[in-house]
C-alpha cells in the first residue's frame, strides 16, 4: 500500500513538472514593463524622432548603450505596427566626430520627418527619405537621413544645419511642416544671449530643410518643445495650437507659421510623478488623423534590472472647450485593446466599507486595464490598491469625495465628479500606473516599487457606500510574449 501511495505521488509530481508551462525568460524580469516600451538593455531617456512611415511607427530614444546611467548619448531605435508591440532595431545615431566623451558631440534629443517631396535630394529610388534632426551636444543642430526606411542612417555631410552658439544652449529641435505657409518649422529650446530669464522656445523656418531662419522666441519654457494643431471638441472648423514644455505642461494659442501667440495660461497636463520630455508623432496619415504623444517616465526606478527607463503608454490628444477655457484631453490609444486577454465585469453593485468585503477579490495580476464609473454616494474615500502585498500596500489610487481630490501614489489633483460620478481608466504595468479621470481630462502618471509577486487588487470604500455603475477589468498580454514561442 505504502509503495502504491509513493508511486502515485511520484507520478503526480512528474506529470505536474512536465506539464507546467515554462516561465517566459525574454524581457520578463520582475520590473520589466510588459506593455510599455523599455530599452532591451541600459539607459534610456527622452523619446526622439517620432515618425510614422509606411505602416511603421518609429520610436527613437536617448540611449546610453554602455551602461545603466545617463551619458554617451546615442539614438536607440524601435518600430511598431500598432503602437504596442515593439521591435528593437540597431542604434540609429552614434555621437559625432568619433567622440568618446560623455557629453561632447553626443546625439541629444530631436525629431523625425518624412521628406515626401525629396526637398533634400537624398532620395535614391521610390522610397521616401526619412530625416532626423538632432542636437549634437556643443556641435550645433544636425541632420541625418535614411533612404531604406530607417534601417541605416547617414549623417548630412554639411552639418550642422544651425551652427553651435556657445551662449544659447540650443537643443531638442522639433520639426514639422506648416501646411498654411508651406514651410518647415523648427521649435527649439534656447536661451537667447545666454540670458536665463529668456529661457524658452525659438521658432525657425526653412523652405529647403538645410537653411534655417530665426523668426520669433517665447520665454517661459525649458527643454523638449513640441507644437501641434488640434481640433476643438473634434470640430475640424475650429482648431488651436498647443505648445508643450519639457514637463508636458502646455499653452493653448495661435501660430501663423512664425510666431506663437498664447491664449491661455500654462497648464499642467500630468499630475503624477513621472511624465517628461513629451513628443508627438509626425506624418501620421490624414485618414488616421490622430495626434499621438508619448513621454519618458522620468525617475522611474528599476533596481537590479538590465535596463533603466520606460516610456509612458502612447496617448491620443484632443482639445475640449469648457466654460473656463480650452483644455487638453489625453487618453490611451485604442490599440491597448489588442492586448486584452480576459475580461471581468461588474454592473450596478453597491459596495460597503471594510477591506474584507473586496468585491473584486478574484482579480489578480500586475498588468491590468481597469475602466469604471463610480457613483460616489455616501463614500468619504474610495479607490484601488494595486499589487497589494503583505509588506507593501502597492499603488493606491483613491478619491476623497469631500474635497474632490484624486490621489495616485501620493500625488494629488482636484477632479470634479460629473453628475456625482467619477470615471476612471487605469493602466497598471508592473511598476507603473497611469490614471485617466473623466475621459482623460485629468491624468496622473507615476512609477512605484511593488513587492515582488504581489498580485492582489482591492477596491475599497470608507465612511459610506459606493455605487459601481460599471467596472471592467482586463488582464493584458505581454507584448514580448511572441518572442518566447
Ligand atoms: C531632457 C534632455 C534634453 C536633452 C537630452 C539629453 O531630458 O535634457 O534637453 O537633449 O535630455 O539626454
Amino acid at each position: 500500500m505504502k509503495t502504491f501511495l509513493k508511486l502515485t505521488l511520484f507520478l503526480f509530481l512528474a506529470i505536474s513538472f512536465f506539464s507546467a508551462k515554462p516561465k517566459r525568460e525574454y524581457n520578463n524580469e520582475i520590473l520589466r514593463p510588459q506593455f510599455h516600451f523599455s530599452p532591451e538593455k541600459n539607459w534610456m531617456n527622452d523619446p526622439n524622432g517620432l515618425v510614422y512611415f509606411e505602416g511603421e511607427y518609429h520610436l527613437f530614444y536617448q540611449h546610453n548603450p554602455f551602461d545603466l546611467g545617463w551619458g554617451y548619448m546615442h539614438w536607440g531605435h524601435a518600430i511598431s505596427k500598432d503602437l504596442v508591440h515593439w521591435e528593437y532595431l540597431p542604434i540609429a545615431l552614434a555621437p559625432d566626430n568619433n567622440s568618446k566623451e560623455k557629453e561632447y558631440a553626443t546625439a541629444w534629443s530631436g525629431s523625425g520627418l518624412i521628406d515626401h517631396n525629396n526637398i533634400c535630394g537624398f532620395q535614391k529610388d521610390t522610397v521616401k527619405t526619412m530625416l532626423l534632426f538632432y542636437t549634437s551636444y556643443q556641435c550645433g543642430q544636425r541632420l541625418a537621413y535614411s533612404t531604406d526606411k530607417g534601417r541605416t542612417w547617414n549623417k548630412y555631410e554639411k552639418n550642422p544645419v544651425i551652427p553651435f552658439d556657445e551662449t544659447d544652449d540650443a537643443r531638442d529641435p522639433k520639426i514639422f511642416r506648416h501646411q498654411a505657409s508651406g514651410k518647415y518649422v523648427m521649435a527649439i529650446y534656447r536661451k537667447p544671449n545666454g540670458d536665463d530669464s529668456q529661457r524658452g522656445i525659438s521658432f525657425y523656418t526653412s523652405s529647403n530643410l538645410f537653411d534655417w531662419e530665426l523668426k520669433s522666441h517665447i520665454a517661459g519654457f525649458y527643454e523638449c518643445p513640441d507644437l501641434v494643431e488640434l481640433p476643438v471638441n473634434r470640430r475640424q472648423d475650429e482648431k488651436k495650437w498647443v505648445l508643450f514644455d519639457g514637463d508636458g505642461s502646455y499653452v493653448v494659442g495661435s501660430f501663423d507659421g512664425e510666431k506663437f501667440i498664447p491664449e491661455s495660461p500654462k497648464q499642467k497636463s500630468d499630475f503624477g510623478k513621472n511624465y517628461y520630455a513629451t513628443q508627438t508623432w509626425n506624418n501620421i496619415p490624414e485618414k488616421d488623423g490622430r495626434t499621438i504623444q508619448i513621454a519618458w517616465m522620468k525617475d522611474g526606478e528599476f533596481p537590479g534590472m538590465p535596463f533603466n527607463g520606460q516610456m509612458g503608454f502612447p496617448c491620443e490628444l484632443s482639445l475640449e472647450k469648457s466654460k473656463n477655457g480650452i483644455f487638453l484631453v489625453r487618453n490611451p490609444v485604442k490599440e491597448i485593446e489588442n492586448l486584452h486577454l480576459k475580461q471581468e465585469s461588474w454592473i450596478q453593485k453597491n459596495i460597503i466599507p471594510g477591506l474584507n468585503k473586496n468585491l473584486i477579490s478574484k482579480i489578480k495580476g500586475d498588468c491590468l486595464h481597469i475602466k469604471g464609473i463610480f457613483d460616489v454616494k455616501t463614500s468619504d474615500n474610495f479607490g484601488f490598491l494595486l499589487r497589494n502585498g503583505k509588506t507593501n500596500q502597492g499603488a493606491e489610487i483613491s478619491f476623497n469625495t469631500k474635497n474632490n481630490i484624486l490621489n495616485c501614489i501620493g500625488r494629488q489633483v482636484v477632479v470634479e465628479p460629473i453628475g456625482g460620478k467619477l470615471q476612471l481608466e487605469i493602466l497598471l504595468d508592473r511598476s507603473s500606473v497611469e490614471v485617466f479621470a473623466n475621459g482623460g481630462k485629468v491624468v496622473l502618471s507615476s512609477c512605484f516599487t511593488p513587492e515582488q509577486d504581489a498580485e492582489d487588487v482591492t477596491l475599497f470604500t470608507s465612511g459610506g457606500e459606493l455605487f459601481i455603475e460599471n467596472l471592467d477589468i482586463f488582464s493584458l498580454k505581454s507584448i514580448w510574449e511572441a518572442e518566447e514561442e
